[in-house]
């Protein structure tokens, strides 16, 4: 079976495998071409660029759960001119799809960015991390309906002809909004492709110093641990709203192998992003193309994309 059956196109970028790596977990732009073949993968998120450069979280900000990792970088990134004047430079010769992420806390900011960025060559599309508060009122962008509907209209709008992502956070507790409801904002308002998710927000401690383990006190689970969480998530998403709108779902949520990736699939997403499984294996977005090819093939598709959203729910 040829590499052909990997190919997606997903919201008008053409993807040579479904497999990105996510934002935030594979350097500022093409780091990881350093470990791994990146021309094998379907793309790479950049980390997520705000206006200014931030320093990020005290350390420590990463720290090793038993089912995955928690992190509280805190943005760290060189800021949004620094970005288009040394990297922008390189990003039509990475190897594969460039996807740039966009992080603020007013809109304003958000919106310079994403326009910034959009006019970079090589950056074939906007992922619009939205879970950051709101400057002025504290929420994030991402569960405050009203200010999401108002930031993504006016990045699409900064942002020309290239496609657009909202990426949504896996938590909608403190809101009486559903991922579903989010969603439906997000593209009503200019997004042509979902995101989903962010980590799950978590804390440890260590019981010896009794101190939090991440200088932050709290920051973000992902890896296998939030896997199954973020499955039901893309299902609800995909089965309530992006199937019918033909709006691509990307996955991102503990994908280690490509069963994890198959799995996403089957739920409703068109591609998927490796964030924690990078870490415990900086070439596994590479490593699980064969299975998942055996997969396509097993399954009797001509493609992948044949298979999206094809769970069985009932005989
Ligand atoms: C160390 C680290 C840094 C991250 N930084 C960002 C970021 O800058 N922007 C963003 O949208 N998501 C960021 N994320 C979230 C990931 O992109 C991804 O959505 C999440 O980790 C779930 O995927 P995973 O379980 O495969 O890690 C980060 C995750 C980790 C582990």
């Amino acid at each position: 079976m040829s590499d052909r059956s990997l190919r997606i196109s997903v919201a008008g970028i053409e993807l040579g495998s479904p497999v990105l790596l996510a934002a935030g977990t594979a350097g500022v732009l093409g780091e990881m071409r350093d470990v791994l073949d990146v021309t094998q993968l379907g793309g790479i998120v950049t980390k997520s660029i705000t206006k200014e450069p931030r320093a990020g979280n005290a350390f420590p900000r990463i720290t090793f759960a038993r089912a995955g990792m928690m992190n509280a970088i805190g943005l760290a990134n060189p800021g949004i001119d620094a970005f288009v004047r040394d990297e922008g430079p390189k990003a039509t010769s990475i190897g594969c799809p460039i996807i740039g992420s966009v992080a603020g806390d007013r809109l304003d900011d958000y919106v310079e960015v994403a326009s910034k960025l959009a006019s970079i060559e090589g950056i074939r599309g906007i992922e619009a991390n939205v879970s950051c508060p709101n400057v002025h009122s504290g929420l994030e962008f991402g569960s405050d309906p009203g200010a999401l509907r108002e930031l993504i209209t006016a990045m699409a709008a900064a942002i020309g002809d290239k496609p657009m992502f909202v990426k949504l956070s896996p938590v909608t507790v403190g809101t009486p909004h559903t991922i579903v409801d989010l969603a439906r904002v997000a593209i009503e308002s200019g997004a042509m492709g979902l995101t989903l998710t962010n980590t799950v927000p978590a804390m440890g401690i260590d019981v010896k110093s009794r101190r939090p383990i991440l200088a932050n006190v709290t920051g973000g689970l992902s890896g296998p641990a939030i896997h199954p969480i973020v499955v039901r998530l893309v299902h609800l998403v995909y089965r309530g709203l992006a199937k019918d709108a033909s709006v691509p779902i990307i996955a991102a949520g503990g994908v280690t192998r490509w069963q994890d990736a198959a799995e996403f699939v089957l739920a409703g997403a068109s591609a998927v992003q490796i964030g924690a499984g990078s870490f415990a294996s900086p070439r596994a977005g590479v490593k699980l193309r064969k299975g998942l090819l055996r997969w396509v093939q097993t399954q009797g598709a001509g493609t992948i994309a044949e298979l999206v959203g094809q769970v069985r729910l009932s005989e």
